[in-house]
């Protein structure tokens, strides 16, 4: 050590080549991430994470792997009762005087690396609101010169060494964004899939100690494995724990153990898995649906690594924009994707991004983001999204920024689908071409398409109906939206009850003269919705003449 303060100055980062060879042989992007901010001389990583134990053995094995490529790597895991700060705050070495006492080992800084992971990070600021800003003090002395506070000239001379010199680094392992500049705040990612087999496998060999007949396939611990995506690892332990232990009384595999405590968990999140409904229940919209079974056959092409004539790389689907009138079915759309694409949906609740502290929206959204991108494949459904972006505000343009950027760059198959009912509202940088992998309008529903959308509601309510009930409910309903043709039926059928004495023609009339169409007081926001047509949007509704002309020419 003495030696080395001497040299100061002819240290060079030493470990840039072999750096370079340890990044190439590490496998997975945590890995690699970490150890490339350590190579670099990041004084301080903080890692962001609620499941301590599992950052700290992530750390441990991403350590030892990257140990086994060059063993320079010496770790020291901080306990509470260790004070890791002194008192003067240019006092950097203390960190190499803990290490080489507790562990009674030299440390080299030419040669080694130091990382200490302190997962008391939150204790400690409790007990001392001054730890970080004084960890960050001794990490980066600013000046060469001090003047003690006596005044005496002594320190002037003592040398001053940056964590970056003395090649350590010093992770903090906390729930909180450390909001510095020279803190690096890494979010821990949610479990790979490869880290939920090994906790599942671990399970089986314990549960299997006590009862030996607990038996699975390949088959269903991948079923297993596939649910439990979504949950951070300790969540996704208790699940599974929960499951074992049901298959050993009940001999019975019930996977639906997991997801009901994966919806709760989301839930807390801002993510709320939503039921798919099927395409049959949603009336009319043919040219979006065409659209849809197109996104339907690249997803299969995708997942079947089919092999397309002609085609050197299948284009990956990203996402897809719906506004338009009210109570058109957007969502309802956007909930049929789900059966259509078979994956699961997760509900994004914007309320749940915005936090009054600084700097934690960003992070509740990107926390967000990554247990999306960890269910993938999924549907991401954005419903009303100018509600979360349209606000004007710091916080609401930047959670707008990273989601775009997201959008683009996102790697897993996760398909998007947004709704919005105020597209005036949408800040223009969210309409760009390319954002999306096309943008519709819904109109009113056609003659055919209230045909369409009063018989699916005929049909969930009544055993039967006379055909001409459902020819009067399409001739009197001009104007009207799908959601009120399905309010008309629904009424009719609650009459049914009440009233079992007049007609069905009766009961509707009176009806129709108590649910009036909004559509005659919106004429403007219609004509606005028109309007989209010239800003790139297609219509999801077809006229009928489009659509027997298809038929002819055999397309659907
Ligand atoms: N095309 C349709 N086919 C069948 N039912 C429909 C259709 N459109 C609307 N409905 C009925 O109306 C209900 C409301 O529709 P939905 O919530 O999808 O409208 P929306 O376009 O999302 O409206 P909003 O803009 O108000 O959110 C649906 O649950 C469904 O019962
Ligand atoms: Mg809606």
């Amino acid at each position: 050590m003495q030696e080395y303060l001497k040299q100061k100055q002819k240290v060079n980062n030493p470990n840039k080549p072999i750096g370079n060879i340890i990044l190439e042989n590490l496998k997975y992007p945590v890995e690699k991430e970490i150890i490339e901010k350590i190579i670099n001389g990041e004084p301080i990583i903080n890692v962001i994470t609620e499941e301590y134990g599992r950052a700290i053995r992530l750390l441990n094995k991403t350590l030892k792997t990257a140990n086994s490529i060059k063993d320079i790597f010496r770790v020291m895991i901080l306990p509470f009762s260790v004070r890791p700060i002194t008192n003067d705050p240019f006092d950097s070495r203390n960190l190499i005087k803990i290490y080489e006492s507790e562990t009674k080992r030299k440390f080299d800084p030419r040669s080694e690396r130091l990382i200490i992971i302190d997962p008391h990070t939150e204790q400690r600021m409790k007990v001392d609101p001054f730890f970080i800003p004084t960890l960050i003090q001794q990490s980066l002395p600013e000046t060469d010169f001090i003047i003690s506070h006596d005044g005496k000239s002594e320190d002037i001379n003592k040398p001053i060494f940056s964590f970056k010199e003395l090649s350590i680094t010093y992770i903090t392992i906390s729930n909180h964004k450390i909001d510095v500049d020279t803190v690096y705040n890494f979010i821990l990612p949610p479990p790979t899939e490869e880290e939920l087999r090994e906790s599942f496998e671990n399970l089986i060999v314990i549960f299997k100690e006590r009862d030996p007949e607990i038996n699975l396939t390949e088959h269903e611990k991948a079923r297993v494995i596939n649910e439990a995506k979504g949950l951070n690892l300790t969540q996704a332990e208790r699940a599974m724990t929960s499951l074992l232990r049901f298959l050993s009384i009940e001999k019975k595999l019930d996977i639906s153990r997991i997801t009901k405590y994966k919806e709760q968990e989301l839930l807390k999140a801002g993510l709320e898995l939503v039921k798919p409904i099927d395409i049959n229940q949603v009336g009319g919209l043919a040219n979006l649906k065409e659209y849809l079974y197109k996104i339907q056959k690249t997803f299969e092409a995708i997942r079947d690594e089919e092999k397309v004539e002609n085609l050197k790389e299948i284009p990956k689907p990203k996402g897809l924009l719906l506004t338009g009138v009210p109570g058109a079915g957007k969502s309802l759309t956007a909930k049929a994707l789900g059966s259509l694409l078979n994956m699961q949906i997760v509900r994004l609740d914007t309320s749940k991004i915005f936090s009054k502290y600084v700097g934690e929206s960003e992070q509740n959204f990107q926390r967000m983001l990554k247990t999306i991108e960890s269910m993938s494949p999924i549907i991401l459904f954005v419903d009303e999204i100018e509600k979360a972006f349209s606000s004007g505000h710091e916080v609401s343009n930047r959670i707008m920024g990273m989601f775009l950027t997201w959008l683009q760059e996102q790697e897993g198959l996760v398909y998007t689908v947004a709704t919005a009912n105020k597209v005036n509202l949408l800040p223009v940088e969210l309409l760009r071409a390319g954002r999306w992998d096309a943008l519709f309008y819904f109109d009113l529903p056609t003659k055919e398409e209230r045909y369409e959308i009063a018989r699916i509601h005929l049909n969930k309510y009544f055993e039967s109906y006379p055909e001409d009930i459902l020819g009067f409910i399409v001739d009197h309903t001009e104007n009207y939206t799908g959601s009120e043709i399905e309010q008309i039926v629904k009424e009719l059928a609650m009459e049914t009850i009440t009233n079992k004495s007049s007609l069905m023609f009766e009961k509707i009339k009176l009806i129709l003269n108590k649910i009036r169409p909004m559509a005659e007081t919106l004429k403007e926001e219609l004509e606005a919705i028109r309007e989209l047509e010239k800003r790139g949007f297609f219509k999801a509704n077809m006229e009928v003449k489009e659509k027997e002309m298809i038929n002819k020419s055999g397309v659907i």
